[in-house]
C-alpha cells in the first residue's frame, strides 16, 4: 500500500496537493486514509469537507505505563476501532483522521496526539493507503512526524525561500527513520522554466510541476476543494499525473489503473 506524506514550507501547497491526491487515488477504487498532523488543519478543505474540528476525543486514552508513552489507547480500543468511529467520511470515499487541535489546555492536544500516533503506528498495513499532510516548515518533518510514510513528497514553490526549506527537507533521507523515497513536487509553476530552475537548484528532478491555477486560489477563498470547483482544472490534472507517478513507484500501475 502507498504511504506518502507531504512536507514543505508554509503555504507551499501541501494541503491542497495532499487532499487532491487522496481523492484522486480513492477514485481509482482504492481505500484511502488521509492523515492530518497539522494542529491547524488545512487538509479538510482540499478533501472537500470544509472545516473539521473533531480530533480523536481525549477519553480514548489512559495514562501510559511507567517508562512508556504518557498516554496510550484504552485497552478496549484498537486502531481499527478509532478509524471506524473517529474518521470523517469525505467525497470519493476518503476517510480523514485529524491529529488534534489547540483550543485551550495543551494536555488535551497531547492526548489526541498520542492516540493519533498510536493509531497510525498500529494500523493494518494492508487496509489503507495513507496520504499525510504535515505542518509547514522543517521542524515536525525532521522530528519524525512522517515516519509512517515510505515516500515523502517535498512540495516547493519556485521562490528562493521555499527552495531553501526544501533543500533542508531533502536531507531527510539521511534520518534514522528516513523515507525510502523523496519526491520533489514543484507547485504554483508559472512557466516551463520554473520546474527546471527548482530541479537544478535542488539537484533532483521534479516528479510533477503543478501549475499555478488561479481557479484553485479563488476556490480557496470560499473554502472549496479544487476538485469540486475545477475538476478538470490544471491543478487536478497535474496532481493526477503525480498519483500515476507514485503508483508506479510502488509497482501498482496495473492494479491501480485509472
Ligand atoms: N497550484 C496552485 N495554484 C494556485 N494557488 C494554489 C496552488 N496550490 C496552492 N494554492 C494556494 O496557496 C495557498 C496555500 O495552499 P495550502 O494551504 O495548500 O498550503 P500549505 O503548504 O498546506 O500551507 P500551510 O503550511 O499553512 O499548511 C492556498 O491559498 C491555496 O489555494
Ligand atoms: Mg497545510
Amino acid at each position: 500500500m502507498i504511504r506518502v506524506a507531504f512536507v514543505g514550507k508554509g503555504g507551499a501547497g501541501k494541503s491542497t496537493i495532499a487532499g487532491t491526491f487522496a481523492r484522486l487515488l480513492a477514485r481509482r477504487g482504492q481505500p484511502v486514509l488521509a492523515l492530518d498532523s497539522d494542529p491547524m488543519p488545512g487538509l479538510p478543505y482540499s478533501l472537500g469537507v470544509g472545516v473539521d474540528d473533531h480530533p480523536i476525543p481525549d477519553d480514548v486514552v489512559v495514562p501510559g505505563p511507567e517508562g512508556g508513552p504518557r498516554w496510550v489507547l484504552r485497552p478496549d480500543l484498537d486502531a481499527d476501532d478509532i478509524v471506524d468511529r473517529y474518521t470523517a467520511p469525505c467525497p470519493d470515499g476518503v476517510r480523514y483522521l485529524q491529529f488534534g487541535n489547540l483550543w485551550g489546555p495543551v494536555v488535551r492536544l497531547q492526548q489526541a496526539q498520542h492516540a493519533w500516533s498510536q493509531v497510525v503506528a498500529e494500523l493494518d498495513r494492508d487496509a489503507w493507503h495513507l496520504v499525510g499532510d504535515l505542518p509547514g516548515g522543517t521542524r515536525q518533518a525532521m522530528f519524525g512526524w512522517a515516519k509512517y510514510a515510505d515516500t515523502v513528497c517535498v512540495v516547493v514553490e519556485p521562490t528562493v525561500k521555499s527552495m531553501h526549506t526544501a533543500k533542508r527537507l531533502l536531507t531527510l533521507s539521511g534520518a534514522k527513520w528516513g523515507p525510502a523515497r523523496l519526491v520533489l513536487v514543484v507547485n504554483k509553476a508559472r512557466n516551463g522554466s520554473d520546474a527546471a530552475r527548482v530541479s537544478e537548484r535542488l539537484g533532483l528532478e521534479a516528479a510533477a510541476a503543478v501549475p499555478h491555477d488561479s481557479a484553485a486560489g479563488r476556490a480557496d477563498r470560499r473554502g472549496a476543494a479544487p476538485l469540486d470547483s475545477a475538476p478538470q482544472g490544471a491543478l487536478a490534472r497535474s496532481v493526477d499525473g503525480l498519483v500515476d507517478h507514485v503508483v508506479s513507484l510502488y509497482g501498482l500501475s496495473e492494479e491501480v489503473a485509472q
